[in-house]
């Protein structure tokens, strides 16, 4: 059997004719590996850092050593090393291979079996199915806002977004509400508690709207824009069929030099056909909104019958959706120095209801069953 002698010839021959001699060892001793308890005496013999050969030589060869013949012997023990080891791993693969093909044949090869014999050896059953993970699917209200978000992205539009947790200046002031105007009172405001030492304008509330992004958005971009910003906004409403203190709603704002009434008229025709069909026609009729002027509420006719009268429009063939407008000067003059001149630019926006979009197009009746988070509800819409 090898064993390990300490060096008293350090020419290069002396050296190469030592490393040969181990090698040819090393080579002999792992063919005669053929069982775990023999790989374990093997491992311990060559590789174990106390005393194992290559501890060994690292001391009687490298240590031993004088200074000049240190290069030399140091490459040579290194390379040693590199086939110690690799020998070494190749001897475990082989060896797991070995253990694991005498056993598929030992059982028979049948699966339970080979099972069986996983299971004892590892503690693993290999036929227990995998964790299945759910797959998750988009919420119908988000599914409805990224279909009309979606036909405005196609009319050139970007998509912006805002916090909602937002400052009176942003959700009101900007939007020319001022302090104590009752159109304020149109939006039961959920404020955020402890506040009253902060000035109005900086005391934080949940936005009511998604309105106050068309601020934001005009802060941080100068004219033409075209945008639409979907988010969750908040009322201290009573939940009902119809109303959930939280809710979603879809903005839009398109700014530019010479844009009218028409295009306003245009782009929303336009995009109630997309998203619910092209039968279907739009409703204008005059209404008020601060920030906006002159203002509109749109109906579409009813897609349920067509705008013959039926349960869902309340016999009136018309359905109303959103609000909207020309964006009012007022409110280009918190922006003016961005380049928002109201003598030269112009623009529309309006503001509709996710959810009430999502009850329509589905055909749900109950706001409700959007948040009660039933998946038998949900995964309908999968
Ligand atoms: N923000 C208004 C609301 O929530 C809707 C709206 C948006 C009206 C934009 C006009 C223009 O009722």
């Amino acid at each position: 059997m090898y064993t390990v002698h300490k060096l008293a010839d350090y020419s290069p021959t002396a050296l190469d004719a030592a490393v040969r001699e181990l090698l040819s060892a090393l080579e002999s001793e792992s063919r005669a590996v053929n069982d775990e308890s023999a790989w374990k005496d093997y491992r311990d013999r060559w590789v174990a850092r106390k005393n194992g050969i290559l501890t060994q030589i690292n001391d009687a060869w490298l240590k031993a050593a004088p200074p000049d013949a240190k290069r030399e012997v140091g490459k040579r023990v290194n390379s040693v090393r590199e086939e110690v080891e690799h020998a070494f791993s190749l001897l475990r693969s082989d060896l797991e291979r070995k253990i694991i093909s005498e056993s598929v044949t030992l059982v028979g090869g049948t699966l339970d079996e080979i099972r069986d014999w996983e299971l004892k050896r590892e503690g693993v059953d290999i036929s227990l199915p995998g964790i299945r993970r759910p797959i998750g699917a988009e919420h119908p209200v988000i599914k409805a806002q990224n279909e009309m978000v979606a036909v405005f992205k196609s009319m050139g539009y970007s998509v912006s977004e805002g916090p909602e947790i937002e400052t009176d200046y942003y959700n009101f002031e900007a939007l020319n509400f001022p302090p104590n105007h009752p159109a304020r009172d149109t939006q039961d405001t959920l404020f955020i508690a402890g506040q009253q030492s902060k000035p109005l304008r900086e005391r934080l509330l949940l936005r009511t709207h998604t309105s106050p992004v068309q601020i934001r958005t005009m802060e941080r971009l100068a004219p033409p824009i075209r945008v639409v910003i979907p988010g969750k906004v908040h009322r201290n409403d009573a939940p009902d069929a119809s109303h959930s203190p939280m809710f979603h709603q879809i903005e839009g704002l398109a700014v530019d030099i010479n844009i009218t009434f028409c295009d306003l008229k245009g782009t929303l025709d336009h995009a109630m056909k997309a998203f619910f069909g092209s039968s279907v026609k739009t409703r204008f009729q005059p209404s008020f909104f601060p920030f906006t002027e002159p203002s509109a509420e749109v109906a579409i006719s009813c897609i349920f019958c067509g705008g013959k009268g039926c349960r869902t429009c309340k016999q009136g063939g018309w359905i109303e959706l959103l609000g909207c407008g020309m964006v009012d000067p007022n409110v280009f003059e918190f922006v003016r120095d961005n380049g928002y001149d109201p003598a030269k630019v112009s623009g529309f926006a309006f503001g509709m209801g996710a959810d009430r979009i999502a009850l329509l197009k589905y055909g749900v009746d109950d706001i409700q069953l959007f948040f009660q988070g039933d998946v038998r509800f949900l995964e309908q819409f999968a």
